[in-house]
């Protein structure tokens, strides 16, 4: 077994994660000084989202030079600073690598720019003529996946592919100039001692030859994402498997893990579990995000579905999150806190590895940002219909009373985002002095999910009988898991649930499963059981 397998692995967006030297934007150093937080909280590997220079037209997903460091986070040794402590610490250090698309500051755009129609430096790039008498329209229907159409004109006429904003544009991944260049940067930094990648947007390099129209629908169902002719195209797979060999043959620096440990994770927007399942076959990447489980309602059935389904390919690499810098914060998305720490607590029971993202293990809710602080490019792609993503990308609250709680030392009025005025019960601090906090709840299923490992994590769960339609009940080894999804308490003598209980998603009662909670118990006697419990 991987140690990957089963970890649990923190996201940090590194702009609003800890301030070091007073400007009001989170960078690495304020990264390396709070890793004991995550060491504290018992993750096994922090992703660390791009850090690498940008126009920040995509809070830093648009990327103009895949081997730097972006200014305002730090310096290269601040990166290998980073890793050192990361890697002192035990933790291993996961980073972001962005093939989909560059900057339009990237100097290859800029060069395809300047060389004008036809030349090799389009190349890089989905330039093509638009449609109509004068080339006045798209060339096809594509629409980006922020909202309007997925084509911008150049003076010169011609149109460029953006499958996001138009400061992204997409790269040709049939140009082996740029295939050649991506296997240099992942060099790069297995070379600095990363221990592995995040592949954002891992299916949407390949667009179907000739570029045809995708018809209507796109991007509202997110289970037909592999039926669009800029997803999913077969062509990725031997993509990924270069690159998995690359990751397991290229020599790794001291510190780092050894080549046949390193992890790659796709972000993968495909929710159908057998296409998903082809980027992880043995040779390809190591994980995928399952957006299916982020996305699932607060609904027994359709959670146990999605629980199913991610198992259905045997040995499928599984994974879960509840959040991330894309998502609203589950305290908002399901509704209350109560619930997401439920939630958090059938995640972390499950077989498999977990993602985390920062603020989640504090129960932080989505935002509120004023429309005059807004950064991502949603909102203005969206015609102003959507405010975006900046909600989960609040600075983190460390301590004290006020904003800008101990993230900088800056005013509120120049933090990345603003924070809220009422979150000094939710800062490290406040949640590490009371017993009850979701920071605790966290720090304590890490523990127990740690002592209690799933004897195969690739291993579906088993699940128990349990009356009517709102309960989910089951057991990976000895640690079992009930949550009540519905809105009445439930006896447990119904459940009959085996073992002793030791954790509740809420305060516990002897006689009920209450409402909106999950309930964790160690059953001594499970043949599924490790060895390390010290009742065997
Ligand atoms: C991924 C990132 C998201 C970004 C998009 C375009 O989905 O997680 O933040 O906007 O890719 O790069």
């Amino acid at each position: 077994m991987s140690w990957w397998q089963d970890m649990v692995c923190y996201e940090i967006y590194p702009r609003a994660f800890a301030d070091s030297d007073g400007d009001g934007v989170g960078d690495l150093s304020g990264v390396t000084a709070r890793l004991d937080h995550l060491k504290d909280l018992g993750a096994d590997a922090v992703w660390i989202t791009p850090f690498y220079p940008s126009p920040l037209a995509d809070g830093g997903y648009d990327i103009a030079d895949y081997k730097g460091v972006a200014e305002d986070l730090g310096t290269a040794s601040d990166v290998d600073e980073l890793t050192a402590r990361a890697h002192e610490l035990g933790l291993k250090l996961i980073v972001d690598l962005v093939p989909n698309h560059t900057s339009d500051r990237h100097p290859w755009f800029e060069e395809a720019l300047a060389a004008g129609p036809g030349s090799a430096e389009r190349e890089r790039y989905l330039f093509r003529p638009g449609r109509g008498a004068d080339g006045e329209l798209p060339p096809n229907d594509w629409q980006s996946a922020f909202g309007g159409p997925a084509w911008t004109r150049v003076p010169d006429g011609e149109w460029y592919c953006h499958l996001h904003a138009a400061e992204q544009p997409d790269l040709n991944w049939r140009s082996r100039k740029v295939r050649d260049a991506f296997t240099g940067v992942l060099r790069h930094w297995l070379d600095r001692g990363v221990d592995g990648f995040r592949v954002d947007v891992a299916h949407a390099l390949f667009k179907a030859e000739g570029l045809p129209d995708a018809g209507p629908g796109q991007h509202t169902d997110p289970w037909r994402n592999h039926l669009m002719p800029y997803y999913d195209q077969d062509e990725l797979h031997p993509l990924y498997r270069e690159w998995r060999a690359l990751l397991d043959t290229h020599p790794a620096p001291p510190g780092a893990v050894a080549p046949e440990d390193r992890v790659m994770v796709a972000e993968s927007a495909v929710f159908d579990p057998a296409r998903l399942a082809r980027y992880i076959r043995p040779d390809e990447m190591h994980q995928a995000f399952n957006f299916a489980f982020l996305e699932a309602d607060w609904n027994a059935a359709e959670l146990r579905r999605v629980v199913d389904g991610s198992f259905a390919v045997p040995g499928a690499a599984v994974t879960w999150l509840l959040s991330s810098h894309d998502a609203v914060r589950p305290v908002t998305r399901y509704g209350s806190l109560r619930r997401a720490r439920a939630a958090a607590l059938l995640m972390l029971a499950l077989p498999g590895s977990a993602y985390l993202y920062q603020g989640e293990e504090l129960g932080l809710p989505q935002a509120e940002i004023p429309v005059d602080r807004i950064r991502d490019p949603l909102w203005e792609r969206s015609g102003h219909t959507e405010r975006g993503r900046d909600g989960a990308r609040v600075p983190l609250p460390w301590s004290g009373e006020e904003a800008p709680y101990g993230f900088t030392k800056a005013p509120p009025s120049r933090t990345w985002l603003p924070q809220p005025g009422d979150w000094a019960a939710l800062t490290v601090d406040a949640q590490l002095r009371d017993p009850d906090s979701t920071l605790r709840l966290y720090r304590e299923a890490l523990r127990l999910r740690r002592a209690h490992p799933a004897p195969d994590p690739a291993a579906p769960p088993t699940w128990l009988s349990a009356p009517g339609d709102d309960v989910l009940a089951f057991r990976r080894g000895a640690l079992v898991c009930a949550v009540n999804v519905g809105s009445t308490p439930v006896p447990l003598t119904s459940l009959a649930l085996p073992g002793h209980p030791v954790l509740g998603s809420a305060p516990l009662d002897d006689a009920v499963l209450p409402a909106d909670t999950a309930l964790w118990l160690i059953d001594p006697l499970s043949s599924e059981g490790p060895a390390d419990d010290p009742r065997h």
